[in-house]
């Protein structure tokens, strides 16, 4: 099994640029199968989850060329319609071809994916939507089965109960050759949405509403092939911020968005952390405090929601964070109900962290407490956590399946080694 070894304990020094967002690749990539030609991605990270989407595009027919950053994605030849079981195990965002399909084929079949480590994560939001748009939906043995009926799709209006990131995704790559207008309400504003929808009008559809909750569709006759370039990862910008904090010293953060962080940069001040941000890129600092190595962080609570709100995909990463805090800070998840994996780890490593439902009550154990040890994560931020524990900690943290992060992570090994962290990686 592949290991991440941290020797840690050393501040983080230097500057490092952040990759093409992993959640804003994967619906670009998907949206390619709307029309044929050749379609142009620009600075598309390297990860497990995206080469697991060409693996997809490819069954469904795509060829595709990379070089560096840009993929050229071709979707002239359609010669499949369905996603299945042993790719949507592994990656749920899977689920993102049926919206494109049903536009292109009218038909699909996915896998339904099923619970995942976080939590049950169903998909009822796009299929209920899809139906509004006259789509029929079944279940065949473990695969839904969707068809547009007779007459076509036609525009309609459609409420999220909540606003889920993918389901609006779908939907919008549904809707946009339906005919008539499509409104959804209480959209997600996820700034991947907003790269979607860059995408999607980039290749000829009428889409208004972008950034807000309230999204109107104008189907359009046909599409053609589009060009657009994947956002910084937010999340990716993060976790490093969150690093930076933990274990010290000052980096500076290029490529990468300050307007799509706003929340943990405003956690991570109340928390005692210097952020400056120019426009496109972030310095965190975690100045020296009273003759030690690292300032006093001042214990914050946080609640995740929805953007602007703090992402749930940062949770976890702030959680390890917070083990070293001053005082007690409440972590509520409100968004996925099993995402608290990392907390059992966390505490073997020394936190003080007692869980009451959707909320961890952390209690700060201040710094240099931590110590390192062999630790393993079940999913991606989680894993992100433990590595942040592990370069805060002192001494030897292994951190094991790390093919978690290598998900959604670009050589994340190479990035810490070059601001003088002592991480490896060990094959096995
Ligand atoms: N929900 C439903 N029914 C649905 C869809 C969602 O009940 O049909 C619920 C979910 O269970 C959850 C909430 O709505 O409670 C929001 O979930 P959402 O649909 O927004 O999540 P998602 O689209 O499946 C994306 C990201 C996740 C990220 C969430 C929340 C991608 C590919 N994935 O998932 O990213 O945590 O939004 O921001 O965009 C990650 O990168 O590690 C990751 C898990």
């Amino acid at each position: 099994m592949d290991k991440l070894i941290i020797e840690g304990g050393q501040p983080l020094y230097g500057s490092i640029a952040i990759s093409g967002a992993k959640n804003a690749a994967l619906p670009l990539m998907a949206s390619t199968l709307l029309a044929p030609g050749w379609h142009t991605l620009h600075n598309v990270p390297d990860l497990r989850d995206t080469r697991t989407m060409l693996t997809l595009l490819e069954i469904l027919g795509a060829r595709w060329e990379r070089n560096g950053p840009t993929l050229r994605i071709n979707t002239d030849q359609m010669t499949g319609v369905e996603a299945p079981y042993e790719l949507v195990k592994t990656m749920r965002a899977s689920v993102l071809v049926l919206g494109p399909l049903l536009s292109r084929c009218g038909f699909a079949r996915v896998s339904l994916p099923g619970g995942c480590a976080i939590g049950a994560r169903p998909i009822n939001y796009h299929l209920l939507g899809f139906e509004k748009l006259g789509v029929s939906t079944q279940l065949e043995q473990g695969y839904v089965e969707a068809r547009v009926q007779e007459g076509g799709m036609r525009g309609s209006t459609v409420y999220f109960d909540l606003p889920s990131v993918t389901g609006t995704e779908n939907l919008l790559m549904a809707s946009v050759v339906a005919r008539g207008e499509t409104i959804i309400k209480n959209a997600a504003r996820e700034p991947e949405v907003g790269n979607l929808i860059d995408m999607l009008i980039a290749m000829g559809a009428d889409i208004a509403g972008k950034g807000t909750d309230l999204l109107i569709v104008r189907g359009v006759e046909c599409l053609h092939a589009g060009e657009a370039t994947i956002i910084p990862d937010r999340i990716e910008t993060g976790t490093y911020m969150i690093a930076v904090a933990a274990a010290g010293g000052m980096v500076t953060l290029t490529n990468c968005n300050p307007e799509d962080v706003p929340a943990l940069a405003d956690k991570l001040a109340l928390c005692g952390v210097d952020i400056r941000n120019s426009s496109n890129s972030i310095t965190v600092s975690c100045p020296e405090d009273q003759g030690e190595s690292r300032c006093r962080l001042r214990s914050t609570d946080i609640t995740t929601l929805p953007f602007p709100g703090f992402p749930t995909d940062l949770q976890a990463q702030f959680m390890a964070l917070m083990v070293q805090g001053d005082s007690t800070s409440i972590i509520h998840e409100t968004i996925f109900e099993n995402r608290f994996m990392h907390v059992p780890e966390l505490k073997r490593m020394g936190a003080d962290i007692a869980i009451e439902g959707s909320r961890a009550i952390v209690r700060g154990v201040g710094r240099d407490v931590l110590n390192g040890a062999p630790v393993m994560a079940t999913d991606l931020r989680a894993s992100a956590s433990l590595v942040i524990a592990g370069l805060a900690a002192t001494g030897r943290t292994e951190v094991s399946r790390i093919y978690h992060l290598e998900r959604g992570y670009e050589d994340m090994a190479g990035k810490l080694q070059r601001l003088g962290a002592r991480v490896n990686v060990i094959r096995a």
